[in-house]
Parts: C-alpha cells; structure tokens; sequence
C-alpha cells in the first residue's frame, strides 16, 4: 500500500512524502515513490496518536463504554494506541482482568490497548496489586488513577516495585482531605455559583510528594493531567535538577477557564477542575517548554443518568477522544504555540517514550501507524456524532479546525471518515 503526496509531520519538520506500507511496518518513505497508490494531496499524516490516560469502564460499566465503543472513538479521534485506566469493576488489579481486556481488545480489533494495573489492591490504598503478575500479562504502567495513594510510605513502596519490573506509576494527584467534597476550582467562580470549591494545593501537595519520593529513590514518576500554575512550576524545578518526572495534561485545561461552570453544566465537572485563566496559559508555557510532556484525554465517559442531574452529585469527567486532536490543534497550533512536529510530539512520540510502546514516529522500518488529517476542515463539535457512548463534553457546539480521516494501525486502515 502506498499513500502518496502527503504532507508528512517528521521530527524536524513537514516533508511531501510517499508512504510505502508492507507488513504493518513503512518500508519506504521518499517523494514520489513508483507504482499505484492512495492519493492524499491536501492531507497532513501524523505519527498515529498514543494515548496513555483513557477511562475504557469495561469490565463492570458498560453502560458508561465499553471496549468496542471506546476503541471506536479512539480510531475516530486518530488514536491507533490508547493505555486504559484500572478503575474498573472489578479493578484491574490482577493478571486475570489485564488479561480480558487484552483478549476482548483484540476480538474488537480496531486500535492497540493497553492495561493499566491499579497500584493497590481494589484500589483501596490498603495492600499492593499483584504488580509482578500483571507486567506478565501485559500491564505497561501502574496508577491509582481516580484517587492518589494515601499513604506516602506506601506510594514509596510502589515505586520500587513499579521500577523492579520496569514500570512507571502514574499519579492522579489529589489530596481527598484538602478536596473535601469540593466540585470545582475555588475561586471567584466557586463563590459566584455557590459550588464548593477546591484549592490548588490539594493537587499540589501530592504532586510535590510524588517528586520528592522520585528524587529521594532516584526513580522515575510521571503525574497525570496536570491543571494548576503551580504544579507546572513545580515539575519544570524538579525536571532542572535532574529528577526523573515526566507529566501530562489535557486539552480542557488549556482551552477553559472556570467561568464555565457558571451556567451549572454538568459537563464542565472533572477532577481535577477547570481552573483559572493564569493555570490555562502556565499549561499552555509547559507545553512549549517540554515541562508538561504530553497531551493526553482523561476521556472519562459518563452516561447522561450519571450527568443529568445537579452539579453537585454529577459524575467527573469528560468524553475526550474525538476531540482532543482537534481542540489541540486549534488552540496550540493555530494559536501559534506549538508547531505541528511539537504537536506530534506531545500526542504520539513522548507518550510511547514514556511507557515504551512503539509507535510515535514516521520513519523507515516503523510500525505502520498513521494519522491522516485535513487540517483545513472546519467543523462542529456535536456529541451526538460520537462513536463513544459518552456524550459528555463541554465542547459541544464548538468550532475547531482539523479533521481526522483515516488511522491506520499496523498497516491497516482501521477507520476512514465516510464520504459526505
Ligand atoms: O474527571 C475524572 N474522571 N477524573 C478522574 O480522576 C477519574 C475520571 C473517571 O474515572 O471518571
Ligand atoms: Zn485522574
Ligand atoms: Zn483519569
């Protein structure tokens, strides 16, 4: 197969290229290659996008997703790899669960996943998981994502295990004492709505904790969806003096600000909150910077029961694969932050760096994952488009640039978006 006359994003820069793919891997990549192929002048190709932070909710809350659905959604959103998240039910917190999801992931046979074991047990912050086993069954990180680990000596504890057997923990930040039922940012927003509010130490604190444990082992760490001014502060300290930490954040952080919470809608609730408009441009500096490594989705779908009802008891979290690469575009590329190979970076190659999975590059002898885009398409974010069964967004009415029109994984077109 080969794809021709592309604009293809390269580490240095933007090349128009022919693609030749052979058994799941590209074989040749130069202009104007010889023989038939898919014309695809007028697209950008992307190393396929890796995303390391998804909410599957299979096995135990299908009615929320489910592994077909959600791998559906990640194909729709130019994800050909996406790592899901342990707080399952029941939890992937051994090798029998990790093991389903990869077998069930398979059967689907859309795009490539990859189980996140829960650091504890249940994930009740009591007694480890059964981290050895997992890694055997195919785990490529640890987190606890939801919550943090309450003990300090126990999260130290997890990070020799996680390093014995070549793992990462990734840390969902969150002091819950601090929080204290709080749903939103505190802030002029919070008092404006009467919402409870959080502040950002309560992020904070345990993002400094997990630094200090990585420091202190000389192990590394990496912190999920980073939302605060301060916690971007914080790690680009830590990443000066040689700790080992690496961290992530979503597009809602870096396109919202909390006074979208003054309308009650339930979409905007997530965990941690949308905060205020100096937290969106320190994000924003981070992502430029390298302090902030990748742009992951938190996709966190939600059925409308479980969104349909007052702020204060609405689940947290939002339905992000189908809109995340738009939204990213729009915002840092457009909005000239970022150039499209930082871009690529962000989404695809540093995430496979982190957890070492392949993929995140466009180069000879690569796997064959690529994402096909028309980055001149404009268009409208409407939930009720998307393959996810999670309908709950923030976005949706929103005009973003960049279309996704094919992901090819291994080799394979997997989706393609239907002529209009
Ligand atoms: O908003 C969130 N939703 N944050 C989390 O940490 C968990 C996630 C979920 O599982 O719904
Ligand atoms: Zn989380
Ligand atoms: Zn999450």
């Amino acid at each position: 197969m080969i794809f021709k006359n592309a604009d293809v994003v390269l580490a240095g820069g933007v090349e128009r290229l022919d693609i030749r793919v052979e058994g799941g891997k590209i074989a040749e990549l130069a202009p104007k290659l010889k023989g038939e192929g898919v014309d695809c002048t007028g697209l950008t190709v992307f190393p396929a996008f890796i995303d390391m932070h998804v909410h599957l909710r299979e096995p135990g809350f299908e009615k929320k997703e489910d592994i077909e659905s959600g791998s559906r959604a990640a194909v729709r959103g130019g994800f050909s790899q996406i790592c899901c998240m342990p707080n399952t039910k029941p939890v992937i917190d051994n090798k029998v669960v990790v093991t389903y999801i990869k077998a069930r992931a398979k059967e689907v046979g859309l795009c490539k996943v990859q189980p996140i074991g829960a650091i504890t047990a249940g994930q009740e912050g009591k007694n480890l998981s059964s981290i050895g086993a997992m890694k055997a069954a195919g785990i490529v990180a640890l987190s606890e994502d939801g919550k943090s680990v309450v003990s300090t000596g126990l999260m130290a504890n997890a990070m020799m295990y996680a390093a014995d057997f070549g793992l990462k923990c990734l840390c969902h930040c969150e002091d819950s004492s601090l929080v204290d039922g709080g749903v939103v940012n505190e802030g002029y927003y919070s008092t404006l709505t009467g919402l409870k509010g959080s502040i950002r130490a309560a992020e904070d604190i345990i993002i400094a904790r997990e630094i200090c444990l990585a420091e202190s082992l000389s192990l590394p760490v990496h912190i999920c969806h980073v939302s605060t001014y301060s916690g971007v502060q914080l790690i680009r300290e830590a990443k000066a003096r040689g700790v080992q930490v690496t961290a992530e954040t979503c597009p809602h952080y870096f396109t919202l600000t909390d006074e979208v919470i003054a309308n009650f809608d339930t979409n905007t609730k997530v965990n941690p909150p949308i905060r205020e408009e100096r937290d969106r441009l320190a994000i924003i500096e981070g992502l430029k910077d390298g302090t902030l490594d990748c742009i992951v989705t938190d996709h966190a779908p939600h059925h409308e029961d479980d969104k349909n009802v007052e702020y204060n008891l609405a689940a947290f979290g939002i339905s992000g694969l189908e809109t995340s690469f738009a939204l990213s575009y729009t915002q840092l590329v457009k909005g000239g932050e970022l150039t499209l190979p930082a871009l690529a970076r962000a989404m695809s190659k540093n995430p496979a760096d982190i957890l070492g999975l392949e993929g995140g590059e466009i180069a000879v002898g690569k796997v064959a994952d690529l994402t096909f885009v028309d980055l001149n398409e404009q268009w409208t974010v409407d939930p009720k488009q998307f393959a996810s069964k999670g309908k709950n967004t923030p976005f949706a009415g929103r005009a973003v640039y960049g279309r996704v029109k094919r992901t090819v994984v291994d080799g394979e077109v997997k989706y393609e978006e239907k002529r209009k």
